[in-house]
């Protein structure tokens, strides 16, 4: 095992959450100010540590803790590589906040699994790199789309299409996204489960639901490709109002949702999973994000950022 690291960058749904597990497309985006980095550095004993804020101490007892997911992640990966008994310090700094809608999972195991491909020296092809990530998503999540996974491991914004290979999209160079934290942990499990519930209980009543979802991010990639920032914003919109019938937006989603808009935003929704976590709001140029961001704090926000349009095409 060599000395390795390994990154990865928060995600951001701009639309398609949960209509995306039914086979509906997606767009989401990494946001590359927002990273995530994994090092390993092999010992010369059998110790295998880790140190990060989920979970701090040796892999063999992380299986209970809520690490278990990734614990679970690099023991499959030991086994494949054939180093069981490889001492190491595993340490992972992310500036992701967790359970917030911004694929801090996902983001961990992108890491992870680039890390540790780097250690022995064997190249990452990306779907390899996807397959290795759905191992730990499955176990935390139940039964995740992989969306997460391919736009935290991704450089640029990505149409996603469960059990598809996803693609890059191109986005506008003008326009802002305002990203706001409820400071409420969000509950994917929860969520897709509570989903998933209701499409049972009553598929006539919820599927059209998923449907217009899937409606309204096809608009929102016309309006991407044509510059139409108005009506992309109002795709935000029709897609928020799906989600709240779905039941899993909150009264913090709403409140910061209704302060974006009151604060000019073309158009705001939760994203990610909901039942707590972030929302956005779209913003035509910088000066108008500036004022929906200061909104969004005196609303109450815990935490908010801003992603420009413009950096999508950064390749850096
Ligand atoms: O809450 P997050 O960031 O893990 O996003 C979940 C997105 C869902 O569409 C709700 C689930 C999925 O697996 O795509």
């Amino acid at each position: 095992m060599l000395k390795a690291s390994g990154e990865s960058f928060a995600k951001i749904i701009l639309i398609g959450e949960h209509a995306v597990v039914y086979g509906q497309p997606a767009i989401a985006l990494p946001v590359k100010s927002i990273k995530l980095t994994a090092t390993l550095i092999p010992r010369a004993d059998q110790q295998q540590l880790i140190a990060s804020t989920f979970y701090h101490g040796p892999l063999a007892a992380a299986k209970t803790s809520n690490f278990a997911g990734i614990a679970h992640l690099l023991r499959a990966l030991l086994t494949f590589f054939g180093a069981q008994q490889q001492g190491f310090d595993l340490m992972i700094v992310s500036d992701l906040p967790p359970e917030r809608g911004m694929g801090s999972s996902a983001a961990t195991a992108t890491a992870v699994v680039r890390a540790m491909y780097q250690a022995f020296a064997v190249p990452l092809p990306h779907a390899t790199l996807l397959r290795w990530t759905a191992i730990s998503e499955k176990l935390l999540h139940g039964n995740p789309s992989g969306l997460d996974a391919a736009t935290t491991s991704a450089q640029r914004p990505q149409w996603f299409v469960k059990h598809q290979a996803p693609h890059a999209i191109a986005f506008p160079s003008n326009g802002t996204l305002v990203i706001a934290d409820t400071g409420v942990a969000g509950q994917t499990k929860q969520a897709v489960a509570a989903v998933a519930a209701r499409l049972n209980a009553d598929a006539n009543r919820y599927q059209p639901k998923i449907t217009a979802i899937g409606q309204a991010v096809r608009q929102a990639a016309i309006a991407l490709a044509d510059d139409q920032l108005c009506a992309l914003g109002q795709q935000l919109n029709v897609a928020q109002t799906q989600l709240a019938a779905l039941g899993v937006s909150t009264p913090a989603l709403d409140h910061l949702i209704q302060a974006a808009q009151a604060a000019g935003a073309l158009g705001a929704k939760l994203t990610g999973s909901g039942l707590g976590g972030c929302m956005i709001a779209l913003a035509k140029d910088h000066a108008a994000a500036q004022a929906i961001a200061q909104a969004l704090t005196e609303a109450g926000a815990s935490a908010v950022w801003q992603y420009d349009f413009a950096q999508s095409e950064d390749h850096s």
